[in-house]
């Protein structure tokens, strides 16, 4: 069902616009670890630029076929450091929507009887809470001249669930099936 009401359906392309600067910036500060010579953070930032590919792609599908133009105003952190100030960039931008961001929309939604809406900020929410956690221990590595010390990282597909502990049989945030992560080796 999409979404009904203007507030929440701001929210939602404000939320899109968010997440498609998080996964292209991702990408591109990816290259930059690589290029550094830490290949575990490029490949964090790319995994998790997947997982904010799947929070814009949520956001836009809950807003349905309405398909007039707006002009977006979404928060986003700009600029390309070295690759320590690139995850503290990271981790900036995901304690925003953890704190702010997300929690506002959330509640809006389900103010609205949004519930699809509702169940993508949700979505989002809680997986970004992973990010910040992850690129906490990336920084901290980099900052001492370490790759972060990681294997497989596997992306939920339906929410955005990033995980460096193994495959977990059922993801713990939508409870989609294994077979519905991507695994970035
Ligand atoms: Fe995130
Ligand atoms: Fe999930």
């Amino acid at each position: 069902m999409p979404v009904k009401n203007d507030m929440t359906a701001d929210f939602l392309r404000s939320a899109y616009g968010g997440e498609s600067m998080a996964h292209m910036r991702y990408l591109v500060w990816g290259d930059v670890a690589d290029k550094e010579g830490f290949p575990n953070v490029g490949r964090l930032f790319r995994a998790i630029a997947y997982a904010e590919y799947a929070h814009a792609d949520n956001h836009l599908r809950e807003l349905g076929d309405k398909k007039q133009d707006f002009s977006v105003t979404a928060g986003a952190v700009f600029g390309v450091g070295k690759t320590e100030q690139n995850l503290q960039g990271g981790i900036d931008g995901e304690l925003h929507e953890i704190e702010q961001m997300y929690p506002v929309y959330l509640n809006a939604a389900k103010f609205q009887d949004e519930k699809g809406a509702a169940r993508a900020f949700h979505y989002a929410l809680e997986a970004e809470k992973v990010h910040a956690d992850l690129f906490t221990k990336a920084r901290d590595s980099v900052r001492e001249g370490k790759d972060i010390a990681i294997g497989d990282v596997h992306v939920c597909d339906v929410c955005g669930h990033t995980t460096t502990d193994g495959l977990p049989d059922k993801c713990p945030i939508c409870g989609a099936n294994k077979e519905m992560y991507k695994t970035f080796s």
